[in-house]
């Protein structure tokens, strides 16, 4: 039997501004470092740049119908600090400003409730070449005057705010979500350093909501995988342990708790890599409090114990960038703390990514245990290869057997008494993923564009647009 959700449960979806938008330089806004890591992402690898992504600044009318058919009651999305303040701080972009606000106008008018997102990977490009973006603290200053204009102007009609994506995927994959010159690239301390501005820039905000929007709610949103020892050998689980601590403890205790998780900081430290703090930075911290947190959840990972000594080194996630089974270039390793590896019990998506819906009831359990604060799920979804049939559809069973084992996990956990608020898989419409171009879709309408030709963008339904719509139809009783 289906888990009977409240009757206030946000079922939605998610996209963010440079993934979805596109006018990347239209009415005033300027680059932003993602508009300048996706073009040499179409340089070097053929992937679609992000200057018409799904082009959602032309079509959001259509878009915000289209989600209203099929029964959104939220509506996830990030605002592009490069179209609001195009040189990162100064002057405000009035028609870039405008675009939001007829957005919020739109969602709320079809009963849509705005989660909006603060930043999502795309710092204003001017930031970058001023003083090397996230790199310098001084980011976090013009952080505070962008995200007190957007807090103040949408206090009466924005109450769930998230502030940072995904810190921890940052620090994992932060040329691409960064903009990285090549100089600093073998600095690993520096991903820790950027870690610890956002850090700043997230307490910041949540201040902010507090201080500024009546009945206000704020958290981070954390990409989150729980990790599994890969056999049940002691030093295998210290392995999962270690990565827990390193992975996710590390995000999750200066969220919830104030500080940095000890084990993982004392390893940083011991490698030269843990972060520059000043003073008050950690009462900054502690201060920011969040009320609940927000969860990208794909795929869970796995880890085996790596001894020192045996000749490895420290190394970063690898990226499967072709969508050929098996191309991952490779997983994180810390010697004498943990390897990451591929977990031979589960099946895996075309680039990689394990399938595991278990893993979401896990991880909700596991949080819920240790935090004691409401969830949100803000992405969960498959990047699939869509096929687009003569006739205009997509029979994308697989997507829908993919959200409906993580729904079933979800209504699992809810059960078992942890408070979850939403559901809003990735992604309401097709858009640019961040490795992988437009041909890795995730969408419930169809985006009809390919990574050389834009086309018309023309939006079609796929078979899971009908599925979904059923979904919050019969809120969450028939999957
Ligand atoms: C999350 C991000 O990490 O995963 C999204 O918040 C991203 O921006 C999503 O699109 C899926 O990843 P990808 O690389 O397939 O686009």
């Amino acid at each position: 039997m289906s888990h009977l959700f409240p009757n206030d449960f946000l079922w939605g979806a998610s996209t963010s501004a440079y993934q979805v938008e596109g006018a990347a330089y239209e009415d005033g806004k300027k680059a932003s470092q993602q508009d300048i890591i996706n073009q040499e992402n179409y340089t070097t690898r053929g992937f679609a740049t992000a200057e018409i992504a799904s082009d959602h600044y032309h079509h959001y009318k259509e878009d915000v119908a289209l989600m209203k058919e099929m029964g959104f009651k939220a509506y996830r999305f990030s605002i592009a600090w490069s179209r609001v303040f195009p040189d990162g701080i100064g002057a405000v972009n009035e028609k870039g400003i405008q675009f939001y606000r007829n957005l919020i106008d739109e969602l709320l008018a079809n009963q849509i409730e705005p989660i909006v997102t603060l930043y999502h990977y795309d710092l204003p490009w001017a930031l970058v070449e001023k003083y090397g973006g996230w790199l310098n603290r001084q980011v976090v200053t013009d952080f505070e005057y962008y995200a007190r204009y957007i807090i103040n102007e949408f206090r009466d009609k924005v109450k769930y705010w998230t502030t940072i994506n995904e810190q921890s995927i940052i620090v994992q994959y932060w040329t691409a979500k960064c903009y990285i010159p090549e100089e600093y690239r073998t600095n690993n301390q520096l991903r820790y350093q950027i870690n610890h501005h956002m850090n700043l820039a997230h307490a910041i905000a949540c201040k902010l909501v507090h201080e500024l929007v009546p009945g206000g709610l704020v958290g981070a949103a954390l990409g989150y995988a729980p990790v599994y020892p890969l056999t049940s050998k002691a030093a295998d689980a210290m392995a999962a342990l270690n990565a827990h601590d390193l992975r996710n403890a590390y995000y999750l205790d200066i969220y919830f708790k104030g500080f940095y998780t000890k084990s993982a900081m004392r390893y940083l430290e011991k490698h030269g890599l843990a972060p520059e703090i000043q003073p008050g930075d950690m009462e900054l911290i502690k201060e920011g409090t969040s009320d609940f947190l927000a969860l990208n959840y794909y795929y869970s990972d796995c880890a085996k114990s790596c001894p020192e000594g045996d000749g490895k080194e420290i190394r970063y996630s690898g990226v499967n960038y072709s969508g050929k089974k098996g191309d991952i270039s490779g997983f994180e390793t810390h010697p004498g703390f943990y390897e990451m590896c591929k977990n031979p019990n589960l099946e895996t998506s075309d680039w990689d990514w394990s399938i595991d819906p278990t893993g979401l009831e896990y991880l909700l359990r596991d949080l819920y245990g240790r935090y004691n604060k409401p969830l949100m799920i803000t992405e969960n979804g498959l990047g699939a290869f869509d096929t687009l049939t003569e006739d205009g559809q997509v029979h994308d069973d697989y997507r829908i057997a993919y959200l409906k084992a993580h729904i079933e996990a979800m209504g699992k956990a809810m059960d078992a008494g942890v408070e979850v608020l939403a559901y809003c898989p990735w992604s309401a419409i097709d858009l640019l993923s961040t490795s992988n171009g437009v041909k890795k879709r995730y969408g419930f309408v169809y985006v009809d564009r390919t990574d050389d030709d834009p086309k018309e963008c023309r939006r079609l339904r796929k078979d899971s647009f009908y599925w979904y719509q059923n979904v919050i139809r019969t809120n969450g009783q028939q999957l």
